[in-house]
């Protein structure tokens, strides 16, 4: 690719993408943008520096002047409020749902043909809200969260069964939130079923685990939410997309009639390659996780009620 541009670029999952993305080449230049005056130039510039370390010729800018995004062939959103402690995802709709009104207009007006991938929370929620709002082409929309969810769940499996990550597959759908469904059927180790080597109270504890996964560090953190993993995830999609490698991996997909579901965007396991969102992919699933998932997308649904009484 040979741009991608990085709105809330000054904040922590922002700065932390951007430092993978240029690390990892996967363009020629990562724009930074943040309202913040001062705040994305001084970012770039640190990331910049790392550049000889890391031996990377990506370019990295910042400005908070919007035109930054033109030309960009993906924009990430991770402006927005992040909540505090106690708060759920979804306490920060209201106040991010104006910035992400004002971002999306900004992409419309300087890189209309940029794919855009959302990370702001409720990332469901705004996903759709975007989708809605610039009626694109759904392929070029989506949101993160379940990469994350799913490396939170693989991490805790490596910590309690011993194993290496490189062999553990974990599967995490629905709503970016407490009613997310990790799917402990389609976790493996190297292809061997998790209960073969552990006993399902075990398995039980560490899906409610990965559900709560972003309130556990936001809670011992307490004035940041997580940003190292976060960051990585957007990076690992973005790789996907820019390396055409048709990747399957749950992402936030706006739905046309998958799993019976429509005008929604929820997670779900998707081919991701150079055209973004190429295929999402429908699971045949035991009812005891048809149940969760119906579960999750009902709650997903109920914040974009909320939106509409607050446009
Ligand atoms: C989390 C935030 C990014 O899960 O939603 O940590």
């Amino acid at each position: 690719m040979n741009k991608i541009s990085i709105v809330g670029g000054a904040g922590r999952v922002g700065e932390t993408t951007a430092q993978i993305l240029a690390e990892q080449e996967l363009c020629r230049e990562v724009a930074l943008l943040d309202v913040n005056e001062g705040m994305s130039e001084g970012v770039a510039l640190d990331i910049v520096q790392t550049s000889p370390f890391f031996k990377f010729d990506s370019r990295v800018v910042g400005s908070d002047d919007p035109s930054i995004l033109a030309g960009s062939d993906l924009v990430v959103i991770t402006a927005g409020q992040a909540r505090k402690p106690g708060m759920s995802r979804s306490d920060v709709l209201e106040a991010n749902v104006r910035v992400i009104d004002a971002v999306t207009d900004e992409i419309m007006t300087h890189a209309p043909d940029a794919m855009v991938l959302v990370v702001s929370n409720p990332v469901d929620t705004l996903t759709y809200r975007v989708a809605q709002r610039t009626g694109w082409d759904r392929r070029r929309i989506f949101g993160q969260a379940g990469v994350l969810d799913a490396s939170r769940m693989a991490g805790f499996i490596a910590q309690e069964t011993g194993f290496s990550v490189r062999d553990i597959t974990t599967m995490v759908l629905g709503g970016h939130g407490d009613t997310m469904v990790p799917v402990s059927r389609f976790c493996t180790i190297n292809g061997i079923p998790l209960s073969h080597f552990l006993p399902e109270e075990r398995i039980a504890a560490i899906m409610e685990r990965t559900r709560k996964g972003g309130a556990e560090i936001l809670a011992l953190r307490k004035n940041s939410s997580a940003y190292d993993a976060p960051g990585a995830a957007v990076a690992t999609m973005i790789d996907a997309i820019v390396r055409n490698r048709r990747r399957l991996l749950p992402c936030v997909a706006i739905l046309d009639g998958e799993y019976g579901e429509r005008e929604i965007a929820m997670g779900v396991p998707c081919v991701l390659g150079w055209q973004g969102v190429e295929q999402v992919v429908e699971l045949d699933l035991e009812p005891i996780e048809r149940a969760d998932f119906d579960r999750s997308a009902a709650s997903v649904r109920a914040d974009i009620e909320r939106l509409r009484e607050i446009s």
